[in-house]
């Protein structure tokens, strides 16, 4: 019920005001952590940004202090139960609060502090947080992504506060899942154009292949950028500043050259019949498009395989059917 919500974000807004309380005590080893990753107090507050200790048991008592149930902040993940005792879920972690777009606090992530497994913890889903339907940091980048027509997608809590710190404002993380219809759809409430940032890694290319259909069925115009130097944007615009990454912005690779270079890997472009091939695979990516966008591809493919535009175009109208 919408009372049980309104209880629910009660208590994550109590919970995230005592990790971001605890963050700010002296020689605080979350506060220490994030200044060695270059993160400003400034930045940090603005993130709301907090830190849970390593008791077993500070949270815990404090809610229960207040006289929230155990029922309740199990619901909520905030705290674990096994053999019967409950405990902090969230121990010696940096945490970053996620709040919808109407700033209301919904889960957490926990980074843990330096090395150790897991190493990031989320909050488990709840009657307010719905992992499909929320991309973090949009309830403070909203107006920038409305003002530039654009958003920058990256995948981890670092990859958003760094950014954002540099002074890039138009950005979101996904959160390390494949992006969602829902997220593309939220997404599109600010803006159409999306530039997917994932990680540089295998995972990170695939979760960005995945969320460029996504987009593109949604009717965004999609494109993806990946990082040269260093694994993700984090590292990215450590290494090499602000201005740098907007050069990788302004060259970001559209939806369908992305997905034809894609397929143009797979073949032997010096060998006649592979080009052929690869044409009879490109003409299906070409189908899904729409019909401006792929007159612009089939010229391109002409030029760069040596067969008629003529040719392509009839295999691109002649096989509709075959769509899948
Ligand atoms: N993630 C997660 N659980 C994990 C690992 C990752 O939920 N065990 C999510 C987090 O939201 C994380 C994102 O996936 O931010 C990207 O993961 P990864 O690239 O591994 O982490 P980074 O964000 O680069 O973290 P850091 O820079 O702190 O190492
Ligand atoms: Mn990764
Ligand atoms: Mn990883
Ligand atoms: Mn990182
Ligand atoms: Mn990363």
């Amino acid at each position: 019920t919408s009372k049980d919500k309104d209880e629910s974000y009660e208590i994550n807004r109590q919970a995230a005001m005592f990790f971001f309380r605890a963050l700010r005590e002296k020689a605080n080893p979350g506060y220490t952590y994030m200044k060695t990753r270059g993160i400003s107090e400034d930045t940090m507050n603005r993130f709301g940004i907090g830190y849970a200790d390593g008791e077993w048991r500070s949270l815990y008592d404090y809610l229960l202090q207040k006289g929230i149930s155990e029922d309740k902040l199990l619901s909520l993940g905030l705290i674990s139960k096994s053999n019967d005792r409950c405990f902090d879920k969230f121990r010696n972690r940096v945490i970053f609060p996620i709040m919808n777009t109407a700033g209301k606090v919904i889960g957490f992530g926990g980074r843990i502090i330096g090395e150790g497994e897991p190493k990031y913890l989320n909050s488990q889903e709840s009657d307010v947080f719905q992992k499909k339907n929320n991309l973090y940091a949009l309830n403070l980048t909203r107006k920038d992504v409305s003002r530039e027509d654009a958003i920058i997608l990256v995948e981890g809590y670092m990859d958003a506060v760094s950014l954002y710190q540099a002074g890039i404002r138009n950005i979101s993380a996904s959160l390390g899942t494949a992006l969602t219809e829902n997220q593309a759809r939220l997404i599109k409430r600010y803006t159409k154009n999306v530039i997917l940032s994932y990680d540089a890694d295998q995972a990170g290319q695939n979760a960005a292949f995945r969320g460029l259909d996504i987009l593109y069925r949604e009717g965004c115009r999609a494109r993806v950028l990946k990082v040269t130097d260093g694994k993700d944007p984090d590292e990215f615009i450590k290494k090499n500043g602000r201005n740098a990454f907007l050069d990788l912005v302004d060259h970001a690779i559209p939806y369908g050259d992305f997905k034809l270079n894609m397929v143009k890997q797979r073949y032997d472009m010096e060998d006649e019949q592979q080009r052929v091939e690869f044409i009879h695979e490109a003409v299906r990516v070409l189908q899904k498009m729409n019909p401006v966008e792929a007159d612009i591809y089939i010229k391109k493919l002409s030029a760069e395989t040596r067969i008629s535009e003529g040719a392509i175009r009839f295999e691109y109208t002649g096989n509709t059917s075959q769509d899948s």
